[in-house]
Protein backbone atom coordinates (compact mmCIF):
# COMPACT_ATOMS: atom_id res chain seq x y z
CA UNK A 1 0.00 0.00 0.00
CA UNK A 2 1.22 3.20 -1.20
CA UNK A 3 2.47 5.51 2.12
CA UNK A 4 -0.77 7.61 2.05
CA UNK A 5 -3.51 4.86 1.72
CA UNK A 6 -4.15 3.49 5.37
CA UNK A 7 -6.28 0.39 6.91
CA UNK A 8 -7.79 1.36 10.47
CA UNK A 9 -8.57 -2.24 12.02
CA UNK A 10 -11.76 -2.48 13.83
CA UNK A 11 -10.14 -3.07 17.22
CA UNK A 12 -11.53 -6.08 19.80
CA UNK A 13 -11.20 -5.86 23.37
CA UNK A 14 -11.22 -10.14 24.10
CA UNK A 15 -10.84 -9.14 28.06
CA UNK A 16 -11.55 -5.98 29.43
CA UNK A 17 -11.52 -5.80 33.26
CA UNK A 18 -11.98 -2.69 35.13
CA UNK A 19 -9.72 -2.59 37.73
CA UNK A 20 -9.55 1.08 39.81
CA UNK A 21 -10.45 4.40 39.12
CA UNK A 22 -7.98 7.46 38.78
CA UNK A 23 -8.76 10.73 41.03
CA UNK A 24 -9.88 12.57 37.49
CA UNK A 25 -12.45 9.95 36.65
CA UNK A 26 -10.51 7.91 34.00
CA UNK A 27 -10.81 3.93 34.84
CA UNK A 28 -7.96 1.78 35.09
CA UNK A 29 -8.14 -1.07 32.47
CA UNK A 30 -6.39 -4.73 31.93
CA UNK A 31 -7.65 -5.31 28.36
CA UNK A 32 -5.93 -8.17 25.75
CA UNK A 33 -7.00 -6.38 22.67
CA UNK A 34 -6.77 -7.86 18.93
CA UNK A 35 -7.27 -5.96 15.74
CA UNK A 36 -9.43 -7.46 12.86
CA UNK A 37 -9.59 -7.49 8.95
CA UNK A 38 -12.66 -5.90 8.44
CA UNK A 39 -12.10 -1.98 9.03
CA UNK A 40 -11.95 1.40 7.56
CA UNK A 41 -9.83 2.98 4.51
CA UNK A 42 -7.62 5.88 5.08
CA UNK A 43 -6.26 8.96 1.99
CA UNK A 44 -3.73 10.98 3.69
CA UNK A 45 -2.20 14.15 1.79
CA UNK A 46 -0.25 16.77 3.27
CA UNK A 47 -1.99 20.35 2.40
CA UNK A 48 -1.72 23.68 3.74
CA UNK A 49 -5.11 23.31 5.56
CA UNK A 50 -7.23 20.81 7.09
CA UNK A 51 -9.85 18.81 4.83
CA UNK A 52 -11.69 15.83 5.55
CA UNK A 53 -14.23 14.27 3.48
CA UNK A 54 -16.04 11.00 4.64
CA UNK A 55 -17.20 8.21 2.28
CA UNK A 56 -18.52 4.47 2.47
CA UNK A 57 -21.67 2.56 3.94
CA UNK A 58 -20.86 3.69 6.79
CA UNK A 59 -20.71 7.58 6.29
CA UNK A 60 -23.76 8.64 7.47
CA UNK A 61 -23.96 10.79 11.01
CA UNK A 62 -19.52 10.90 10.90
CA UNK A 63 -18.72 14.49 11.32
CA UNK A 64 -16.76 15.28 8.52
CA UNK A 65 -14.76 18.67 10.79
CA UNK A 66 -12.86 18.84 13.93
CA UNK A 67 -15.33 16.81 16.21
CA UNK A 68 -13.94 13.39 14.13
CA UNK A 69 -10.34 12.50 15.56
CA UNK A 70 -9.26 12.06 12.31
CA UNK A 71 -9.10 15.80 12.16
CA UNK A 72 -7.74 16.50 16.06
CA UNK A 73 -5.06 13.56 15.61
CA UNK A 74 -3.02 15.60 12.17
CA UNK A 75 -3.45 18.82 14.69
CA UNK A 76 -1.96 17.12 17.13
CA UNK A 77 0.33 15.49 15.19
CA UNK A 78 1.13 19.58 13.97
CA UNK A 79 0.43 18.86 10.21
CA UNK A 80 -2.36 19.83 8.13
CA UNK A 81 -3.84 17.24 5.87
CA UNK A 82 -6.59 16.25 3.34
CA UNK A 83 -8.05 13.48 4.80
CA UNK A 84 -10.46 10.52 3.01
CA UNK A 85 -12.07 8.48 5.33
CA UNK A 86 -14.14 5.34 3.87
CA UNK A 87 -16.07 4.05 6.74
CA UNK A 88 -16.89 0.64 6.99
CA UNK A 89 -17.04 0.42 10.79
CA UNK A 90 -20.03 1.29 12.91
CA UNK A 91 -19.68 4.53 14.74
CA UNK A 92 -19.85 4.60 19.47
CA UNK A 93 -19.37 0.76 19.00
CA UNK A 94 -16.80 -0.51 21.03
CA UNK A 95 -14.45 -1.24 18.26
CA UNK A 96 -12.26 1.99 18.49
CA UNK A 97 -13.63 3.48 14.91
CA UNK A 98 -12.55 6.70 16.00
CA UNK A 99 -9.42 5.95 17.66
CA UNK A 100 -8.19 3.27 14.87
CA UNK A 101 -8.63 6.00 12.44
CA UNK A 102 -6.74 8.61 14.21
CA UNK A 103 -4.02 5.82 14.72
CA UNK A 104 -4.12 5.51 11.13
CA UNK A 105 -3.89 8.87 10.61
CA UNK A 106 -0.59 9.67 12.34
CA UNK A 107 0.77 6.50 10.97
CA UNK A 108 0.75 7.93 7.87
CA UNK A 109 1.51 11.29 8.66
CA UNK A 110 4.67 10.26 10.19
CA UNK A 111 5.96 7.81 6.84
CA UNK A 112 4.59 10.87 4.54
CA UNK A 113 6.93 13.56 6.61
CA UNK A 114 9.57 11.38 7.82
CA UNK A 115 8.62 12.48 11.59
CA UNK A 116 8.70 9.42 14.16
CA UNK A 117 5.94 8.49 15.33
CA UNK A 118 5.62 9.97 19.02
CA UNK A 119 6.34 7.56 21.64
CA UNK A 120 4.14 8.94 24.47
CA UNK A 121 1.00 11.00 24.97
CA UNK A 122 -1.14 9.67 22.23
CA UNK A 123 -3.57 8.89 25.10
CA UNK A 124 -4.68 12.53 25.03
CA UNK A 125 -6.82 11.93 21.82
CA UNK A 126 -8.43 8.96 23.44
CA UNK A 127 -7.24 6.13 25.73
CA UNK A 128 -7.16 3.31 22.48
CA UNK A 129 -5.18 5.37 20.24
CA UNK A 130 -1.78 4.23 21.49
CA UNK A 131 -3.00 0.36 21.24
CA UNK A 132 -4.33 1.22 18.00
CA UNK A 133 -0.98 2.56 16.76
CA UNK A 134 0.92 -0.52 17.49
CA UNK A 135 -2.72 -2.39 15.18
CA UNK A 136 -1.29 -5.86 16.85
CA UNK A 137 -2.73 -7.70 19.61
CA UNK A 138 -1.37 -6.35 22.47
CA UNK A 139 -2.20 -5.81 26.47
CA UNK A 140 -3.27 -2.67 27.19
CA UNK A 141 -3.49 -1.47 30.87
CA UNK A 142 -3.62 1.98 32.93
CA UNK A 143 -5.85 4.25 30.96
CA UNK A 144 -4.96 2.82 27.78
CA UNK A 145 -1.20 4.67 27.85
CA UNK A 146 0.31 1.13 28.95
CA UNK A 147 0.41 -1.31 25.63
CA UNK A 148 2.61 -4.58 25.89
CA UNK A 149 2.62 -6.56 22.42
CA UNK A 150 1.56 -10.31 23.24
CA UNK A 151 1.92 -13.16 21.06
CA UNK A 152 -1.81 -14.36 20.09
CA UNK A 153 -2.74 -17.04 17.59
CA UNK A 154 -4.79 -15.56 14.88
CA UNK A 155 -8.63 -16.30 15.80
CA UNK A 156 -11.30 -16.50 14.15
CA UNK A 157 -14.19 -14.14 14.42
CA UNK A 158 -17.85 -13.26 14.15
CA UNK A 159 -18.42 -9.48 14.89
CA UNK A 160 -21.84 -8.15 14.97
CA UNK A 161 -23.20 -4.89 15.73
CA UNK A 162 -27.48 -4.47 16.57
CA UNK A 163 -27.66 -0.67 14.94
CA UNK A 164 -27.64 1.24 18.24
CA UNK A 165 -24.61 3.72 19.33
CA UNK A 166 -23.54 3.80 22.91
CA UNK A 167 -21.86 6.63 24.74
CA UNK A 168 -18.87 5.09 26.34
CA UNK A 169 -19.19 7.36 30.09
CA UNK A 170 -22.62 6.11 30.17
CA UNK A 171 -21.38 2.66 30.53
CA UNK A 172 -18.64 3.48 32.68
CA UNK A 173 -21.11 5.23 35.14
CA UNK A 174 -23.35 2.19 35.10
CA UNK A 175 -20.56 0.07 36.35
CA UNK A 176 -21.23 -0.30 39.89
CA UNK A 177 -17.59 -2.20 40.97
CA UNK A 178 -14.90 -0.53 39.74
CA UNK A 179 -12.26 -2.09 41.51
CA UNK A 180 -12.53 -5.97 39.95
CA UNK A 181 -9.38 -8.75 39.73
CA UNK A 182 -6.98 -7.93 37.02
CA UNK A 183 -6.68 -10.76 34.09
CA UNK A 184 -4.78 -13.91 34.96
CA UNK A 185 -1.37 -14.51 33.78
CA UNK A 186 -1.63 -14.96 30.04
CA UNK A 187 -1.42 -18.76 28.62
CA UNK A 188 2.04 -19.84 27.15
CA UNK A 189 1.44 -21.14 24.19
CA UNK A 190 -1.73 -23.73 25.24
CA UNK A 191 -5.56 -23.25 25.45
CA UNK A 192 -6.01 -19.60 24.56
CA UNK A 193 -10.54 -20.84 24.53
CA UNK A 194 -10.16 -22.06 27.95
CA UNK A 195 -8.44 -18.68 29.40
CA UNK A 196 -10.30 -15.91 27.57
CA UNK A 197 -13.34 -17.96 28.75
CA UNK A 198 -12.26 -17.11 31.82
CA UNK A 199 -11.71 -13.67 31.65
CA UNK A 200 -14.37 -10.96 31.51
CA UNK A 201 -15.77 -7.72 29.84
CA UNK A 202 -16.27 -5.98 33.35
CA UNK A 203 -18.50 -3.18 30.91
CA UNK A 204 -20.79 -6.00 29.57
CA UNK A 205 -23.07 -6.00 32.59
CA UNK A 206 -23.75 -2.23 32.81
CA UNK A 207 -23.65 -2.16 28.62
CA UNK A 208 -26.83 -4.16 28.64
CA UNK A 209 -28.20 -2.02 31.26
CA UNK A 210 -27.56 0.75 28.88
CA UNK A 211 -28.97 -1.23 25.67
CA UNK A 212 -30.32 -4.34 26.62
CA UNK A 213 -30.52 -5.50 22.95
CA UNK A 214 -26.79 -6.27 23.53
CA UNK A 215 -27.90 -9.31 25.71
CA UNK A 216 -29.94 -10.59 22.74
CA UNK A 217 -26.56 -10.37 20.43
CA UNK A 218 -24.53 -12.21 22.88
CA UNK A 219 -27.05 -14.80 22.77
CA UNK A 220 -27.48 -15.06 19.01
CA UNK A 221 -23.52 -15.33 18.57
CA UNK A 222 -23.45 -18.05 21.92
CA UNK A 223 -26.25 -20.23 19.63
CA UNK A 224 -24.60 -20.39 16.35
CA UNK A 225 -22.64 -23.67 15.57
CA UNK A 226 -18.62 -23.48 16.26
CA UNK A 227 -19.54 -21.04 18.95
CA UNK A 228 -16.36 -21.17 21.24
CA UNK A 229 -16.74 -17.94 23.65
CA UNK A 230 -18.99 -14.77 22.86
CA UNK A 231 -18.35 -11.74 24.77
CA UNK A 232 -18.56 -8.07 23.81
CA UNK A 233 -15.85 -5.39 22.87
CA UNK A 234 -15.40 -2.64 24.71
CA UNK A 235 -18.37 -0.70 26.27
CA UNK A 236 -20.75 -1.96 23.45
CA UNK A 237 -22.39 -2.52 21.79
CA UNK A 238 -20.36 -4.65 19.72
CA UNK A 239 -20.14 -7.74 20.26
CA UNK A 240 -18.07 -10.99 18.90
CA UNK A 241 -18.24 -14.95 18.57
CA UNK A 242 -14.77 -16.91 18.44
CA UNK A 243 -14.49 -20.18 16.03
CA UNK A 244 -11.82 -22.76 15.35
CA UNK A 245 -11.86 -22.13 12.02
CA UNK A 246 -12.53 -18.83 9.22
CA UNK A 247 -15.25 -21.28 7.68
CA UNK A 248 -16.77 -21.93 10.52
CA UNK A 249 -17.11 -17.75 10.87
CA UNK A 250 -18.35 -17.11 7.78
CA UNK A 251 -21.35 -19.92 8.23
CA UNK A 252 -22.53 -18.63 11.78
CA UNK A 253 -22.26 -14.78 9.95
CA UNK A 254 -24.66 -16.33 6.90
CA UNK A 255 -26.61 -17.60 9.70
CA UNK A 256 -26.98 -14.51 11.64
CA UNK A 257 -27.81 -12.73 8.50
CA UNK A 258 -30.55 -14.75 7.39
CA UNK A 259 -32.30 -14.25 10.79
CA UNK A 260 -31.16 -10.54 11.38
CA UNK A 261 -30.95 -8.76 8.26
CA UNK A 262 -30.48 -5.45 9.86
CA UNK A 263 -27.68 -6.41 12.01
CA UNK A 264 -23.73 -5.43 11.20
CA UNK A 265 -22.14 -8.61 11.02
CA UNK A 266 -19.01 -9.07 10.30
CA UNK A 267 -16.77 -12.52 9.82
CA UNK A 268 -13.15 -11.40 10.38
CA UNK A 269 -10.10 -13.16 11.45
CA UNK A 270 -8.37 -11.36 14.74
CA UNK A 271 -4.76 -11.12 15.23
O1 LIG B 1 -10.63 8.36 25.86
P1 LIG B 1 -11.98 8.20 25.24
O2 LIG B 1 -12.44 9.44 24.54
O3 LIG B 1 -12.08 6.98 24.41
O4 LIG B 1 -12.97 7.96 26.45
C1 LIG B 1 -14.33 8.26 26.41
C2 LIG B 1 -14.85 8.31 27.83
O5 LIG B 1 -14.80 7.01 28.40
C3 LIG B 1 -14.05 9.17 28.76
O6 LIG B 1 -14.49 10.48 28.74
C4 LIG B 1 -14.34 8.52 30.11
O7 LIG B 1 -15.59 8.92 30.58
C5 LIG B 1 -14.44 7.05 29.77
N1 LIG B 1 -13.18 6.32 29.96
C6 LIG B 1 -12.79 5.98 31.25
N2 LIG B 1 -11.62 5.30 31.43
C7 LIG B 1 -10.88 4.90 30.38
C8 LIG B 1 -11.27 5.22 29.07
C9 LIG B 1 -12.43 5.94 28.88
O8 LIG B 1 -13.46 6.33 32.22
N3 LIG B 1 -9.75 4.21 30.60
Amino acid sequence: MPPNSVFAPAKINLTLHVTGQRGDGYHLLDSLVAFADVGDHLQVEPAPEMRLSVTGPRAEGVPGDARNLCWRAAEWFGRPAAITLEKHLPAAAGIGGGSSNAAAVLRALSALTGRPLPEQGTEALGADVPVCLAARAARMSGIGEQVQAVALPDLHAVLVNPGVGVATPAVFKALEKKDNPPMSALPEAADWNAWLAAQRNDLQAPAIAVQPVIAEVLAALAATKGARLARMSGSGATCFALYDSRAEAQAAAEDLRRAQPRWWIAPCTLS
